[in-house]
């Protein structure tokens, strides 16, 4: 497998960073280079392909701004199959649809690529480590609240070398799902899921 197996030639950060600013707002633009930025990081240490984090991360947000109705249409469009849950909420489509897009427009097919996409804003049990990064990585951008990446930092840093991925999982869907319930907001499963599954690694690594 080559390094860039399943992206055309003609994709490099430049022209996926020059695709996707017309497409959001200044305000996201930032947050999606925040993004990019933390995925470089967590890539590092965490096996992963450091072009394909960055690229997952400039991709993740690109249909963000489309409207709930768009969402949910695109989704029948590309024949992306959603529960109740994505139907009422639209916007939990906006990674799934952005990649679709990024298979039909830029011709993207590596899998690994467009389920970190799809996955970044339910996760999914289990991830692949890209999907783990761009995951965590959205998570961590430093526009988003102290008193929430702290705790994320705090259980992923085990020191300079070594990140804890699942503990950092753990911590960030936790602070989700109590943000969820504070807000009167609906629960996805998958959020418990995710949940659960990364409970479940994180206990096996530390009691083999
Ligand atoms: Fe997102
Ligand atoms: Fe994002």
């Amino acid at each position: 497998m080559t390094k860039r197996n399943g992206v055309p030639e003609k994709i490099t950060i430049d022209f996926v960073r020059a695709w996707v600013e017309p497409r959001v707002s200044a305000k996201r633009f930032k947050h999606i280079k925040g993004v990019a930025k933390v995925a470089r990081q967590i890539a590092e240490r965490h096996n992963c392909d450091i072009f394909f984090a960055e690229l997952s991360a400039w991709l993740h947000d690109a249909c963000k701004e489309m409207k709930e109705k768009e969402l949910v249409e695109a989704a029948c469009h590309f024949q992306i199959p959603f529960g109740e849950i994505e139907a009422k909420h639209g916007h939990l489509l906006h990674g799934p649809v952005a990649a679709a897009v990024a298979k039909e427009e830029l011709g993207i097919t590596n899998i690994d690529l467009l389920a970190a996409i799809a996955e970044h804003t339910l996760g999914n049990a289990p991830m692949c480590p890209l999907s783990e990064t761009l995951f965590l990585a959205d998570c961590l951008e430093e526009g988003r609240a102290r008193s929430y990446t702290a705790p994320i930092w705090a259980a992923l840093k085990i020191d300079e070398e070594r990140i804890n991925v699942p503990h950092a999982i753990v911590v960030a869907s936790d602070l989700g799902l109590v943000h969820l319930i504070e807000s009167g907001r609906p629960i996805h499963p998958r959020t418990v899921e995710v949940r659960n599954f990364y409970m479940q690694t994180l206990k096996e690594a530390t009691c083999p």
